[in-house]
């Protein structure tokens, strides 16, 4: 990732300060050119021109490749938002806003000139501060909320209890370049260890919540201390499914979820020879690329017939398993293992597999047993509203453990996607300041397999038809899930900006 985003700073195009003809830039145009060593995005829409940052502050996406909404622009590599008018982040996956300069109009030139003050849109009036806030969870919702809050002027006091023992990290990372050794530490943390300090976020790790007590308001931890909330978020996240088979708890069997969990696992990567991982699901598959990057012999063992099938179909399944035997990993499909020991897994067909790691990537479950206890009303999740609040009043819950009313498909979805619990713990940060927002985002996650990256916006969890355009063979391609005709979700590889085009479809698609 240093070095892509190393690229994608390198000045391309025309120098800004010299001007470009105002013909050169049609309205709805973007164009990267460069200021003083900087790349910059000059953009128009009808007789208002912008300039600002051209790289996503996320993993470094090339911005001019992305799609322009309103006056807005979308990166292309992961759906992040940025405001044309002042750089600031609108949407996750970034977290930082994009530099932004001042463009002036003269003699049919446009000129970028100086730097504006880095944008951060001012707080909105806050319409109702509670007094304190505890946020349940250290990952992708909570944290969002966390710096939402604080984003929107929240100035009370503001409580982040964690389970994990580190500050909040870019968890899709684990699986991907982190696991495959192509990740620096640095890249981990979501934010420098001053971040939390400067904006009074008092986060605190290593804490677990044992208990809410929903009529006097407090959470108590495991240590019997106690946080009192008037609003409460509940980001616990979910939890690896174990398997229960002889074996399994051997030292050398991994799950993976938190870094401490993909440290341990790196660890044993570095002598492992044979692995073995339980699970084609997109973690079990990301781990086995990573596995394979590090030059470790690599077997799948799962149920389906095809990897992915479930969420994909069977061509992008089929695709995608002929990629992972490309890069050598053997898969062991309709069937499950029975039983582990220290050298090998046997499987249900009596074939036996040389291991001396094993990774079981055989999905989650979400972490539900606090909203379970306090009474919170449940269904496949903890069920919340199109505000994302919960059966009591006062406790949001967002991220893997939320299931909320999706207004594209009509029905009640939990869906397990950093960027949606990101947008999730946005939309809590905004009501728990009273501003009622609805959680209308439409869902989107991507998944890394060596160079091949799926794009995928909606959520289809059933469908009738499957249309590809292009050819998967050639990596190249889109393929729209409907159901009794209606668009519900679109993959895409290869075609970024499609997938971008395509949320904006399904965007409008709910508007309606
Ligand atoms: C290896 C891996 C790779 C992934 N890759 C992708 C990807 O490429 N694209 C994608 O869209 N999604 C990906 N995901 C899924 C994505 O990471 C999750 O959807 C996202 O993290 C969910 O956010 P969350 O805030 O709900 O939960 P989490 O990020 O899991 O955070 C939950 C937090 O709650 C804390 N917690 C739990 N119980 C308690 C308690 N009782 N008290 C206090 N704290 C508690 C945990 O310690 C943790 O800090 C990946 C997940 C993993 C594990
Ligand atoms: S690089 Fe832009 S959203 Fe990820």
């Amino acid at each position: 990732m240093g070095d892509v985003m190393a690229e994608q700073s390198k000045p391309s195009g025309p120098d800004l300060t010299l001007g470009i003809a105002v013909s050169d830039l049609a309205d709805g145009g973007m164009l990267q050119g460069h200021v003083a060593g900087e790349a910059v995005l000059l953009a128009r829409r009808d007789d208002e021109y912008f300039a600002i940052g051209a790289v996503c502050t996320h993993y470094g996406g090339p911005l001019a490749e992305g799609l322009m909404v309103g006056e807005t622009v979308r990166c292309p590599w992961h759906h992040a938002c940025f405001d044309l008018r002042t750089g600031e982040t609108l949407r996750p996956p970034a977290l930082n806003p994009v530099p932004c300069w001042k463009v002036e109009r003269r003699d049919g030139r446009l000129f970028v000139r100086e730097k504006r003050q880095a944008g951060e849109r001012r707080p909105t009036v806050v319409a109702r501060a509670p007094n304190a806030v505890v946020i349940v969870g250290g990952g992708a919702a909570g944290n969002a909320t966390a710096e939402m809050l604080r984003r929107e002027g929240y100035a009370g006091r503001l409580t982040m209890l964690s389970a994990d023992e580190s500050a909040p990290y870019d968890r899709p990372n684990l699986s991907k370049d982190y696991l495959a050794g192509n990740a620096a530490e640095d890249w981990v943390p979501l934010r420098p260890a001053t971040f939390y300090r400067e904006r009074d976020i008092d986060l605190k790790l290593g804490a677990r919540v044992a208990a809410v007590d929903t009529a006097s308001r407090y959470v108590q931890l495991d240590d019997g201390s106690r946080h009192a909330y008037e609003s409460l978020l509940l980001a616990t996240g979910a939890e690896p499914v174990r398997v229960e088979i002889a074996g399994a708890d051997l030292p050398h069997v991994h799950y993976l979820r938190t870094l401490a969990d993909s440290r341990a696992l790196i660890a044993k990567a570095l002598t492992a020879r044979r692995a073995v991982v339980m699970g084609a699901s997109f973690i079990g598959l990301e781990v086995a690329a990573s596995l394979r990057a590090r030059g470790i012999e690599v077997h799948v063992v799962a149920p389906e017939t095809h990897p992915l099938e479930r969420i994909l179909g069977p061509a992008v399944g089929a695709f995608i398993r002929a990629l992972h035997e490309e890069h050598g990993v053997v898969f062991h499909l309709g069937t499950t293992a029975t039983s582990i020991d220290d050298r090998s897994v046997t499987l249900k067909s009596g074939e036996t597999l040389q291991s001396d790691l094993v990774v079981v990537g055989v999905g989650v479950r979400p972490s539900m047993l606090l909203a379970e206890r306090a009474g919170l009303v449940i269904d496949r999740g903890i069920a919340v509203n199109e505000y994302l609040e919960t059966s009591v009043p006062g406790i949001f819950a967002a991220g893997d453990l939320a299931r909320w009313p999706d207004r594209l498909s009509g029905e009640s979805i939990r869906v397990e996607h950093w960027v949606v619990a990101q947008r999730q713990g946005q939309t809590v940060a905004r009501n728990i300041l009273g501003q009622r927002e609805r959680f209308d985002a439409v869902p989107y996650f991507w998944s890394q397999h060596y160079a091949v990256m799926i794009s995928y916006v909606g959520h289809a969890e059933r469908w009738d038809t499957i249309e590809i355009d292009g050819q998967l063979a050639a990596r190249d391609c889109r393929v729209t899930y409907r159901r009794g005709g209606k668009m519900l979700a679109v993959a895409t590889i290869s075609r970024d900006r499609e997938s971008l085009k395509a949320e904006v479809e399904l965007e409008r698609m709910i508007v309606q």
